[in-house]
Parts: C-alpha cells; structure tokens; sequence
C-alpha cells in the first residue's frame, strides 16, 4: 500500500518541513528528523503537500494549489495557543493521521464514456438544496483565527452555496451568522449536563431559524492535546485576560450562552447523556435531531431505531480520544447498518477532492469540512476560506468527472473498492 512516507522523496520533503517549521523549534521533533528516526513525528496534519519551507508560503488565496497551503500560513499568523488548538488531536495523534491514511485503504474505480461535460455536484438534505456536499464543519470559536470569526465563514459559505453547522461555542450567535450567511443554518448542540441549558440554546437555535440540531454525542471526557500545550508554552501572550478556569468561565464568552443561568454548568459537553435525552429533545423542538460523533455501526442501527433523523460519522476530527480508527473506515460498516434509512455525513480528515468521491460514493449524503476552512480564516480571513472551499469544489468536480460520474446520484458503490 502506497504511504506518504513509504516514498523517500517525500519523506526528505517531509524532515526538511519539519526543519523549516515553528513546530520543530517549539516542540521534540528535532532528534526525529536529524536521525531519520523510524519514528513517525507529531504533526497537526500531515503537510508533506504544503510548501516545504516557511520561506515559500503563499501570499494570496490566489495563488493556492491546494488545501494544504493555507496551513503554514495560518500557522504563521494565528497566535501558537489558538493554531495548537485548532491542529491538535489526542495523546499520540494516531487517530490524527489515521483519518488522511484511512483514505489509501481505498481505491477509486473510474468508468468511461460516460458524457461528464457537465456535472452537477448539487444534493438534498432534508427537503433543502445545496449546490455541494461540502459542509462547514462546526467548529468552536472562529474568532480565534481571525477577527471576523463565524461572519467570515458564513459569508464564505454563501458565495458556494454550502451548508453550515455553527457550532454551540461559536464566538458569534446563532443570529448573527445565519445574518450573514443569508440562508438557514444548522446548529451543532454541546447540550451540556444540565436540561435547562439544553433547552434554552435549542430555544434559541430554532427560533433563529435552524431548522437542523446536530447534537454532539463523541466528548465525554478530559482531553490531552499535546500539540496544543506545547504551543500554548511558546505563546508569550497573557491568556488570563480571556481563559478563566472552568466551564461556566470558559462559555461566557461564547455568545449562544448570552443570558443563560450557567450556575448549573459543569462542563459544556455532557457525559451523563443516554438514548432518553432523545425523545425529550424531540418533545421540545421541531428541528429534525442529527447525532454527530457516531462511529460504529451498533449506535448507527441505534440512531434509525430511536427515531433520529440522520446522522454524522465523525471522531471529531480525532479530537475526542486516540482510538485509532479513520472515520473512512468506520463508514461502510454504518452505512450498512443504516440502508438508506436516514441520511449520513460523514467528516474527519477530509482535503482533497477525491476523499470526498470516496465517501460519497460508498453511499454518505454529504462531507463535513473542519480544519482546511480554519486554515483558510487564519491565513487571510473570508478570502482565504472562499478559496479553500472553491479549490475543493474544483477537485470533486474533476475527480467526479473522472470517475463517469455527472450528479452525485451517480457515485456509486462500484466506483470505490477496498484497496
Ligand atoms: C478548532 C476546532 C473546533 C471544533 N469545535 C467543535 C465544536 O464546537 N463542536 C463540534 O461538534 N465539533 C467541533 N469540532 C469538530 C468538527 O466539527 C469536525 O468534526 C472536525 O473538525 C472534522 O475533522 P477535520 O478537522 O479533520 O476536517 C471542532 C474541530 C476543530 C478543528
């Protein structure tokens, strides 16, 4: 099986990265390049596509090739707390790299002649049209990155006409970016333990407008993110200005939890939650109910039982534990289970246009996107998420049209096989 760091081309491009790289200064990777270590080092993402040194990073969306340029970028102008936050995974990031590598297993297999001079890449979601399966992941406070925040994405988002999820802890509210997206928008629930929070944030989400809830059932526990606290140390700014110690704290800033008693919260996502919180959340809102975060194919058969209207493979861009398995591969066995009863999305490790064929093609409705837009929002605001989203648009529309395919109908379990 071909592996980017089977290849010793790629592999010198990969430790000169690593060489040229903030990362190698900040964190322990210096003794793995100068060994050639069999060690594969921590990275946030594997970059070996983006340019191989700081000195040639883009300096327009314009002249971007791929995804992967927007991340050195990024990296250079978000400060190194914010970029490890956003880069991290877990423990030793093998799930981190497990969902890019999770899509070698499998293979496309294209058919010919069939008339591909126009493909229509559009799809329908719960009686709503979207010119592509591309989502916007949620994805916790934007303004991290860049100044305009979810706004910035939002208006991105319309300009391809994409759907977004706005994350619960956006750092702009649910009205404000459905505003600026000019269209509905889903919003992604922490419901955290308490049912009073729960219920005023879905309140609040419905009467915005959305007409999806995409509950988040995959962050239960504390997590280690490595990469991220290594950064954190090399950032010299005062974080105590805006971080203060616990959950109540951290959500105060997060403006959906505008005028919310949160003397009840002790953690913004909910551990204590089962199959019951469903009805009530049923009870409650009109909104259809996704579940993002289910990755095996027992909860997929759990979802269509309970009554969920659809749901989304995800381990959280492998940002909830280290399990090790690529939600690419997780997938056919919840597609599967599911047979069509209920819409899948799937997300985690998403970039080229080719991984999005794949997924489609085993049967997923659509494909979250999360770091590849961040990167963009870092590296040059609105603009640069506009252009991470056109570059993706143009490599599915090809690696559509390659594989025979003119609608996304016509991706089908044939043309993917398990390599
Ligand atoms: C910086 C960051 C913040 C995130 N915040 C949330 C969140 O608030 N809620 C949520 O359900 N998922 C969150 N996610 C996970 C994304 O929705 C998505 O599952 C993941 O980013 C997809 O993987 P990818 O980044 O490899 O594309 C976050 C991801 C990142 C990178």
């Amino acid at each position: 099986m071909p592996s980017e760091f089977g290849c010793s081309t790629n592999r010198r491009r990969f430790l000169q990265y690593l060489a040229s790289s903030p990362l190698f200064a900040a964190g322990g990777f210096a003794s793995y390049a100068a060994e050639e270590l069999p060690i594969r080092p921590k990275l946030p993402d594997p970059v070996i596509w983006a340019p191989a040194s700081m000195q040639d990073l883009i300096t327009s969306p314009k002249e971007a090739i791929n995804v992967f340029d927007f991340e050195p970028v990024a990296r250079k102008n978000v400060p190194p707390a914010h970029f490890g936050y956003m880069a991290s995974g877990i423990d030793d990031e093998i799930t981190l790299r497990a969902n890019r590598e999770g899509f070698l297993k499998f293979q496309l297999r294209p058919r010919r002649l069939n008339d591909v001079s126009k493909v229509d890449m559009s799809i329908d979601l719960f009686g709503a049209k979207w010119d592509t399966p591309i989502v916007i992941a949620p994805t916790g406070g934007n303004k991290f990155f860049h100044e305009e925040g979810e706004v910035a994405v939002a208006k991105a988002a319309k300009v391809g006409n994409h759907l977004q999820i706005l994350s619960t802890s956006a750092s702009t509210t649910v009205q404000d970016a459905t505003a600026a997206r000019g269209a509905p928008i889903w919003f992604q629930l922490y419901a955290s333990p308490s049912w009073e929070i729960a219920k005023t944030l879905v309140k609040r989400a419905e009467n915005a407008g959305c007409p999806v809830l995409a509950v988040t059932v995959d962050r239960l526990a504390g997590r280690n993110q490595e990469t991220m606290f290594r950064l954190r140390k090399t950032d010299t700014r005062e974080c105590s200005a805006c971080h203060q110690p616990g959950a109540a704290a951290r959500v105060r800033r997060r403006p959906n939890y505008d005028g919310i008693d949160l003397s009840a919260m002790t953690s913004m996502e909910s551990s204590n939650m089962t199959w019951d919180f469903m009805p009530r959340l049923r009870e409650l809102t009109k909104m259809k109910i996704v579940i993002k975060g289910i990755v095996a194919h027992e909860d997929a058969k759990l979802c269509v039982e309970n009554g969920i209207d659809g749901l989304i493979v995800s381990n959280h861009g492998a940002r909830g534990e280290d399990n090790g398995r690529s939600t690419i591969d997780a997938l056919p066995e919840i597609l599967e289970a599911v047979g069509g009863r209920i819409p899948v999305l799937v997300d985690s490790g998403f970039r080229r246009g080719t991984d999005i064929v794949k997924a489609l093609a085993m049967g997923a409705q659509a494909v979250c996107i999360g770091r590849p837009y961040l990167w963009g929002l870092g590296a040059f605001g609105q603009p640069g998420v506009e252009k991470v989203l056109e570059l993706l648009r143009i490599e599915l529309r090809a690696a559509m049209a390659q594989c025979g395919a003119n609608s996304v109908k016509a991706l089908t379990p044939a043309l993917v096989r398990r390599a």
